[in-house]
């Protein structure tokens, strides 16, 4: 079974603090393990996957293997526009571009520019694409967006180089980009929730400008850390009559009707995030797991609850 087979770029997004990062490593082991080549990348400076694989980190901007058919990397833009000026370097143009510092420090100061080397550099760790001869390839890219604002501007950023570049190799670079992340054959568009207001109503608004901007809505909703089903009415009675009978100590009635009020509390935000999300986007919950678990197991955890719950 392998469900994410000629899916070459997945961007993971939400809101802060919801799991983004476990989420992507739990992607890219899921990945991994169906026998793709599969590259988690982090962005904005941020290096956590690897010490959740008990591995240590190589510096940013480059690789470090986290198993079989898995690595992942902290993209570096300054590093990522001074590959891309190199690999233009068979072009004239690219050529003066690679001789002209002005342009590298042009290019980094404009608006959406680090996103703009960000996501261009996760497209080129993509098959087929690598600047320079040698580098390992990759069937898939797994991209831990930053949050919000940062990761929608991401999705942008191609969109808005293309327009003003005019013509040359920025154009053409910005389009095949472009290309990718509105292609919904080869790419894939992950909204990472928590089933709580706040989360519930960012990732409805973030399908809907996913419309408006990359004619897209989200193809999957990752609803994160659900917790237990509640007790039924007649599990309810069992236990206060249980308690009654001291077979079960006092608090048990209290933490049960806690837990219902949690698991309707989180029924009603799975409904309001269905209702305003598109037909089309599958959503799946995966579980809360139980406190103290390390963050490998708990990747190894939300990897299988991935592949279970994906369609195929
Ligand atoms: N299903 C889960 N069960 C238990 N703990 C979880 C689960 N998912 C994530 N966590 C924990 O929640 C915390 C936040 O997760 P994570 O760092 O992946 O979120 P993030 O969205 O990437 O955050 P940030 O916005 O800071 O980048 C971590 O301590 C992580 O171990
Ligand atoms: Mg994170």
């Amino acid at each position: 079974m392998n469900q994410f087979r000629n899916r070459e770029l997945i961007v993971v997004t939400g809101k802060g603090g919801v799991g983004r990062t476990t989420i992507s490593a739990a992607i890219g082991v899921a990945a991994a393990s169906a026998g793709n080549r599969t590259v988690i990348c982090e962005v904005s400076g941020q290096q956590s996957i690897p010490a959740a694989f008990g591995v240590e980190p190589q510096p940013l901007g480059s690789e470090t293997t986290l198993g079989p058919n898995l690595a992942s990397i902290t993209i570096d833009p300054d590093a990522a526009l001074q590959e891309w000026i190199r690999a233009q370097a068979g072009a004239a143009v690219g050529r003066a571009l690679g001789a002209s510092r002005s342009f590298a420090h042009f290019v980094a100061a404009a608006p959406g520019a680090r996103e703009m080397v960000t996501i261009t550099k996760a497209w080129e760790l993509g098959p087929g694409r690598r600047w320079g001869r040698g580098k390992v390839e990759h069937d898939l890219v797994v991209v831990d967006a930053p949050a919000s604002g940062h990761g929608t501007a991401m999705l942008t950023a191609p969109r808005t180089f293309a327009d003003i570049a005019g013509s040359g190799p920025v154009k053409e670079q910005s389009e095949r980009v472009w290309d990718l992340l509105t292609d919904p054959i080869r790419s894939m568009l992950v909204a990472v929730t928590t089933l709580a207001e706040l989360p519930v109503s960012e990732t409805v608004e973030l399908n809907s400008w996913l419309k408006e901007k990359l004619d897209r809505p989200l193809d999957l909703v990752v609803a994160n850390r659900i917790g237990p089903p509640g007790f039924s009415r007649s599990e309810m009675k069992l236990i206060s009559s249980a308690v009654d009978s001291e077979a079960l100590p006092s608090g048990a009635a209290k933490a049960a009707e806690l837990n219902s009020a949690r698991a309707s509390i989180e029924s009603a935000h799975l409904a309001e995030l269905q209702s305003g999300l598109d037909a089309q986007t599958t959503v799946i919950k995966l579980t809360e797991a139980s406190a103290g678990t390390e963050s490998s197991a708990l990747v190894e955890q939300l990897a299988e609850q991935l592949t279970k719950s994906l369609p195929n």
